[in-house]
């Protein structure tokens, strides 16, 4: 089936509902393509907060929240980038209040704000609270917000279609191509539809399951980013992955930093408060990236509880009414995945592979730009986690995820809905869809090969052994060899189920291939980058070097190599890099 719209929507997260939300508003007919039901989208995960410089409880100011983030990011960050996040923060968390979002209240009636890592008041001098939340299901309550004025606006879902391809006319990216539309697999029956489009927005999040200790839920493979690059859009700064602090032990499901927010305190088996020696002035509210490295440290050096490899997170001082009020969902977690009462024991706590700094490059327009003088690839958008502005630079403050989603997502509706109606409607071949069709058939008709779930596995061990926390010259060449070999045995995957009607299978082999993808991209960025930056920490490199590495890696696939590298600088417009302390 071939369906003509203005716009296409991939995703249906916080980004792609408020596109979507902004082109409806614009009369711009519009398709939103999820692989999930809307409401399932991994936007509902974030748990802490959504931050903007309301000061409602302290004084505060979008250029203080701006700093922190650019020192937050190792001045990878480009600057034009977050200082249109902090100052648009403002204004969508008001408009959220406005659509009905039910955020915690102070006792005046205000927005409730609390602290999260990195955010500090006065450039530097300590925490302030700038997190704005509905208890510890702040994305929950923004998906179910957005989605809600979605359908009052008449916003039309293509729910369980999951694309499978983006086309392009006049040739692919590289080749100065201008999008054209989207090819999908409709879930249900396995039929193939065409979506003929001017502008595309791809907003289908991050690539977390190509680690087996992740707080991303299972769909979080990487699809978009992987769509595009095969069709020659580069990724940028996938060396920069962040591990959060707090994932449930063995498991990795998330237990808020809003926990550290309200008090909280990371102890290893000693009962010490570690972070003490490596964040003294922030201690639990330091930045992920050290959190994440101190925990590391603790455990190999033997501080790991009982001297295994996890720390406690203790919420046992914070008292019933803040645990109910405030971190109800969390606490809950850890009495259902571990069996533990976190108000009166410790919770067995571990790093956790969370959230992609890199991804689509893009300008602050969420136009999808090709090579390092920024050009546009016509029709083509991106926000959210899969998009890097790269407002985030080489380390995510907790809570600016959110603010990324509704600041960027915002930006794209209205840049798509200025494209379309300027564009003419594309042309697209009859046959646009029958390379992916026949990629899919040779799929389900192979008999003999590996089974996904096996090349999977050894990726996820691999990912967390060799491309985790800190790496080496050894780690990181080791993945980029076996990730390689992995590719090889990937080309001659065999399912299971030759169905039609709801073939997972069919579809988890083939996100196996968009997870495998973003992982060569990482493993071979962050071999090439020798210096240590944000989450990106070389154990024989161990310092950031500006002289050589202040700038932004592009990686283009490059069939059955390794991908090419190529490089770009940084903007910089108010904060110069420096040493950065918490
Ligand atoms: O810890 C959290 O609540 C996660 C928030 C985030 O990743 O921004």
């Amino acid at each position: 089936m071939r369906i003509d719209t203005d716009a296409v929507v991939v995703g249906a997260g916080g980004a792609a509902l408020w596109a979507a939300l902004e082109l409806a508003r614009e009369g711009v007919a519009t398709a939103v393509l999820t692989k999930l039901y809307p409401t399932r989208s991994h936007t509902g995960a974030a748990q802490g907060g959504v931050c903007a410089a309301l000061g409602n409880l302290e004084e505060d100011h979008w250029e203080w929240h701006m700093f922190d983030t650019v020192k937050g990011g190792d001045y990878l960050t480009d600057q034009d980038a977050a200082e249109v996040l902090s100052q648009e923060a403002i204004e969508r968390v008001i408009e959220l209040e406005h659509m009905g979002l039910p955020f915690n209240r102070t006792p005046e009636g205000k927005i409730d704000q609390r602290r999260f890592g990195g955010h500090t008041r006065n450039f530097g001098e300590g925490p302030v609270k700038r997190a704005c939340y509905a208890a510890d299901r702040t994305g929950h309550m923004i998906l179910q917000t957005l989605y809600q004025q979605c359908i009052k606006a008449g916003v039309t879902f293509y729910d369980e279609y999951h694309v499978v391809d983006v086309v392009f006319e006049g040739g692919d990216a590289s080749e100065g191509g201008r999008v054209a539309g989207v090819v999908a697999y409709r879930i249900a029956d396995g039929e193939i539809h065409t979506f003929r489009a001017k502008a595309v927005l791809m907003a289908t999040g991050g690539y977390g399951r190509a680690w087996r200790i992740t707080s991303n839920a299972y769909t979080l493979a990487g699809d978009g980013m992987s769509l595009v690059y095969r069709r020659g859009v580069p990724l940028e700064d996938m060396e920069f992955y962040q591990f959060h602090p707090t994932g449930i032990y063995g498991i990795g499901i998330l237990l808020s930093e809003a926990a550290r927010g309200e008090g909280g305190t990371l102890l290893n088996n000693d009962g010490e408060r570690f972070m003490e020696r490596y964040a003294p002035r922030l201690m639990e509210l330091a930045p992920r990236d050290m959190v994440s490295r101190a925990i590391y440290l603790e455990i190999r050096d033997g501080r790991g509880i009982g001297g295994k490899d996890y720390v406690y997170l203790d919420v046992r001082h914070l008292g019933r009414k803040v645990i109910e009020e405030k971190l109800p969902d969390i606490t809950d977690f850890a009495r259902i995945y571990l069996g533990v009462e976190p108000l009166k024991e410790p919770v067995p706590i571990q790093p956790t592979a969370h959230y992609a700094m890199g991804g689509i490059p893009t300008d602050l327009a969420t136009r999808v730009i090709r090579d390092p003088s920024n050009t546009v690839i016509p029709g083509l958008f991106a926000a959210g986690e899969v998009a890097c502005v790269s407002v985030h630079g080489a380390n995510r403050l907790g809570t600016n995820s959110l603010v990324d989603l509704l600041v960027f997502g915002r930006r794209a509706g209205i840049a798509m809905a200025e494209y379309a109606r300027g564009a003419a409607m594309p042309d697209l071949p009859p046959d646009a869809d029958e390379a992916v069709r026949a990629e899919i058939e040779a799929l389900r008709a192979r008999r003999d090969g590996e089974r996904p779930e096996v090349i999977r596995a050894e990726l996820n061990l691999l990912m967390d052994a060799n491309v985790g926390v800190f790496r080496d010259e050894t780690l990181l060449s080791g993945a980029v060899t076996k990730i390689a070999a992995l590719r090889d045995r990937y080309a001659s995957v065999a399912v299971q189920d030759r169905g039609t009607t709801f073939n997972t299978d069919l579809l988890e082999a083939r996100e196996l291939g968009y997870v495998l993808d973003c992982a060569e991209a990482t493993a071979a960025s962050a071999l090439a980058r020798k210096e240590s930056r944000g989450a990106h920490s070389r154990e024989d490199y161990p310092e950031r070097d500006d002289a050589n590495w202040l700038a932004h890696t592009l990686a283009y696939r490059r069939e059955g190599e390794q991908p090419e590298l190529r490089y770009k600088p940084v903007t910089i417009t108010r904060f110069e890099p420096k040493p950065r302390t918490y």
